[in-house]
C-alpha cells in the first residue's frame, strides 16, 4: 500500500480546517490530483468562498460546517462522507493557536485541547474504523508542530495539545500496522507557514516563513517517498536544523539537564555552539 496505489484508486479527501491556511492549499493540490474533496470548518461564508475558488478550477467539492471538537458532529461528518463516496485521505488539520500561560485557567486551556487534540481523536475515530472496513488504499494525516516536539516555552496549551497530536499519531501508525490495515498515517508538521492562523497578528508575510503552497508541496513530496514524520523546512530552517533542535530537546532527559534548557541562561550558549556545529 502506498501513495501512488491511493491517488490510483481515488476517493474522497476530507479535510478539517480546510477553508483556509494548509488545508486550503491541500484541498488544491489534492484536486488537481483527481481527488473529489469534502471540507469541513467553522464556517459557511469561509467555506463556501474556498468551495467557489476550487469548483472555477473544475474541482468536484462537498462542504461542511463542524466543530472538530463535537464528537457527534464528527461522526456526522464520517456518515454524510462515506455516502458521498470511499475516503481515500483524511487530513485532520483544523488547529487554533492563542498564547497561554501554565496558570491560565482550565477552560483557557481546554478551548485549545478541545480543537487540536480532541478534534484530531474524534476524526480518527469517527473515520478510521470506516476506512479499515472500506479496505482500499488511503491516507491519515494529522497536523501536529514542532511546539509538540520541542515545546518551546510561551505558549504551554498550544504545546500539550500538539504534542498528544504527536503521539495519538505515533500510536495509531503502530495500531494500523500491526492490524495489517492498509492505511497509511503521517504526522505533518509544517515550519512557519504564513496562513490565516499567523495573518492575524502580522499583516505581511515575513521573510522566514513558507506559503500554503510550498508547506503542502513539501507534505505531499514526503507522502509519496512514505516518511511517517514531516517535518517541513522554511525559509529560516532547514531540515538539519530540526533534527538537531530534536536531539537537543531529547538530551535534556538522556543527560539530565533542566527542562527547556535551549532557552535557560546556563545553556543558551552551549545549545547554540552545537546547533552550529
Ligand atoms: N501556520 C503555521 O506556521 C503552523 C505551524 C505549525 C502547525 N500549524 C498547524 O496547521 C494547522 C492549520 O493551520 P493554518 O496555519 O493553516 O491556520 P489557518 O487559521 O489558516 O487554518 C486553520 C483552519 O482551522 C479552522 N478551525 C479552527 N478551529 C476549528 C474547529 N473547532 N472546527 C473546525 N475548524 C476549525 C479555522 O477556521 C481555519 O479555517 C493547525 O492545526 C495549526 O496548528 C500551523
Amino acid at each position: 500500500m502506498s501513495w501512488k496505489e491511493t491517488q490510483e484508486n481515488g476517493g474522497l479527501a476530507v479535510i478539517t480546517g480546510g477553508a483556509s491556511g494548509v488545508g486550503l492549499a491541500a484541498a488544491h493540490l489534492l484536486a488537481d490530483r483527481g481527488f473529489d474533496l469534502m471540507l469541513a470548518d467553522l464556517g459557511e461564508e469561509q467555506l463556501s468562498a474556498a468551495a467557489s475558488a476550487l469548483r472555477s478550477r473544475g474541482a468536484r467539492v462537498h462542504t461542511s460546517v463542524v466543530d472538530v471538537s463535537d464528537t457527534g458532529a464528527m461522526e456526522n461528518l464520517a456518515r454524510q462522507a462515506f455516502e458521498t463516496g470511499p475516503v481515500a485521505v483524511l487530513m485532520n488539520n483544523a488547529g487554533m493557536a492563542r498564547p497561554t500561560t501554565t496558570l491560565d485557567s482550565a477552560d483557557q486551556w481546554r478551548r485549545i485541547i478541545d480543537v487540536n487534540f480532541y478534534g484530531v481523536l474524534n476524526g480518527v475515530q469517527a473515520f478510521v474504523p470506516r476506512m479499515i472496513d472500506a479496505d482500499r488504499p488511503a491516507v491519515v494525516i494529522n497536523t501536529g508542530s514542532k511546539q509538540g516536539i520541542t515545546t518551546p516555552p510561551g505558549n504551554p496549551a498550544y504545546n500539550v495539545s500538539k504534542a498528544a497530536v504527536r503521539v495519538l499519531t505515533e500510536q495509531l501508525a503502530h495500531e494500523l500496522r500491526e492490524a495489517g490495515a492498509p492505511l497509511q498515517t503521517h504526522l505533518f508538521v509544517p515550519g512557519f507557514t504564513y496562513t490565516g492562523m499567523i495573518a492575524a497578528f502580522m499583516p505581511e508575510k515575513p521573510a522566514a516563513a513558507w506559503t500554503s503552497e510550498e508547506c503542502v508541496g513539501y507534505l505531499f513530496e514526503r507522502v509519496s517517498a512514505g516518511d511517517f514524520y514531516i517535518l517541513c523546512p522554511d525559509n529560516d530552517v532547514s531540515r538539519e536544523t530540526d533534527a538537531k533542535r530534536v536531539l537537543w530537546s531529547a538530551g535534556d532527559i538522556a543527560e539530565n539537564r533542566p527542562p527547556l534548557s535551549r532557552w535557560h541562561p546556563d545553556w543558551k550558549e552551549a545549545f547554540s555552539a552545537w546547533e552550529k556545529g
